[in-house]
């Protein structure tokens, strides 16, 4: 079996990819590198570098290859940009997905699994959130993946193009050696961002401490990028066995505080960085957990990694031996 991942040069991509691999699935990426590394992409992997916008790079891929399924990480993907220039995300995490489900369809490739996201809920109104609850994204990045969702949705009804979204929650952590981990320009997950204060010396910011949650720091659920990729290997398998177009949450059904990951930061660095109160930021929801029992129950998807420590540790073992990343910026 052949897989296309798109984005999987990507954090969660190049996880994914190794993960096929390990299943005895061969793997294809196609990544713009914009946000990805080279360096990510598995040895042996063909990498087919282009943008999912450019038609004629879609039309030459799927000549070039061909796929079974495909699993559709490229996009776009901080919520405070998101805030500031919607078009950018609206083009490149609607429309590029617009002209990539064109040229499936021009190759009659009829499976995907999409990364949606938690954002697509925005602010809860029951936690943990189960995968029915209504969809009120606050910001357009959580927008854009609702709106592909639903265009999944229909195209699912209309033609043979059946697809899985899985909502993460916050993927994090790294290869349990801690030789690929998480590397994004301009980070702005809280797990990096701790472990990066404990290497620098520089305080470590949270953002907001004024939350309706029990420490007034934002609530999350943290999903170990190995526990993730673990959930796309099931959806994928679902639909291989005729699965119809759906969508699952895909979490721990724990949260963890802001102020208790800076503390999880300090415990396993063991280095005491200052943790500093910093203005909220823009789009950014009291709590999020996810209640993922339809993932577990329907396809026996069971977190493995997921627990605190080994998430932090995973991460610091990446982020200590790494300190530039992937060290291609
Ligand atoms: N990281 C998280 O916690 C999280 C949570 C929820 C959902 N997601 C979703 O998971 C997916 C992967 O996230 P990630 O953290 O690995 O991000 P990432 O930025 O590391 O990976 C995305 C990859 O897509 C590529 N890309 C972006 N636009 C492209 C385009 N138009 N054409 C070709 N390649 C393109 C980038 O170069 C990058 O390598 C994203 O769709 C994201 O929205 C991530």
């Amino acid at each position: 079996m052949r897989v296309l991942v798109t984005g999987g040069a990507g954090y969660i991509g190049s996880q994914m990819v190794r993960q096929l691999l390990e299943n005895g699935i061969e793997a294809v990426v196609a990544d713009s590198l914009e946000n990805g590394h080279r360096a990510a992409v598995a040895p042996g992997v063909p990498l087919h570098v282009g943008d999912l916008s450019d038609a004629d790079f879609l039309r030459a891929l799927f000549a070039r290859e061909a796929f079974d399924a495909v699993i559709h990480f490229a996009g776009y993907i901080a919520v405070k940009e998101s805030v500031e220039n919607p078009v950018k995300y609206f083009r490149n995490n609607i429309e590029a997905t617009i002209r990539f489900i064109d040229a499936m369809h021009a190759a009659n490739v009829t499976r995907l699994v999409f990364s949606s996201s938690a954002a697509v809920y925005g602010n809860p109104t029951q936690v943990p959130i189960p995968d029915d609850h209504p969809k009120q994204p606050i910001n357009p990045y959580g927008e854009s993946k609702y709106l592909v969702e639903k265009m999944l949705q229909w195209i699912g009804a209309a033609t043979p193009l059946q697809s899985i979204s899985l909502r993460y929650f916050n993927a994090c952590g790294a290869t349990l050696d801690g030789q690929f981990g998480e590397d994004h320009p301009d980070e702005g997950h809280i797990i990096p961002l701790a472990l990066r204060a404990a290497m620098n010396g520089k305080p470590f910011n949270i953002f907001g401490a004024d939350y309706n949650t029990r420490d007034g720091t934002c609530i999350r659920d943290y999903i170990h990028v190995i526990d993730l990729c673990a959930a796309h290997l099931c959806a994928l398998n679902a639909l291989l066995r005729g699965h119809a177009t759906d969508a699952y949450n895909v979490g721990t059904g724990r949260g963890y505080s802001n102020r208790e990951i800076g503390a999880a930061a300090q415990r396993v660095t063991g280095i005491p960085f200052a943790i500093q109160v910093a203005p909220r930021r823009a789009g950014d929801p009291d709590e999020l957990v996810a209640d993922s029992s339809r993932l577990q129950n329907e396809f026996g998807w069971q977190p493995k990694y997921s627990d605190l420590e080994t998430i932090v540790t995973s991460a610091w073992q990446w982020h200590r031996t790494h300190p530039r990343g992937y060290g291609d910026r």
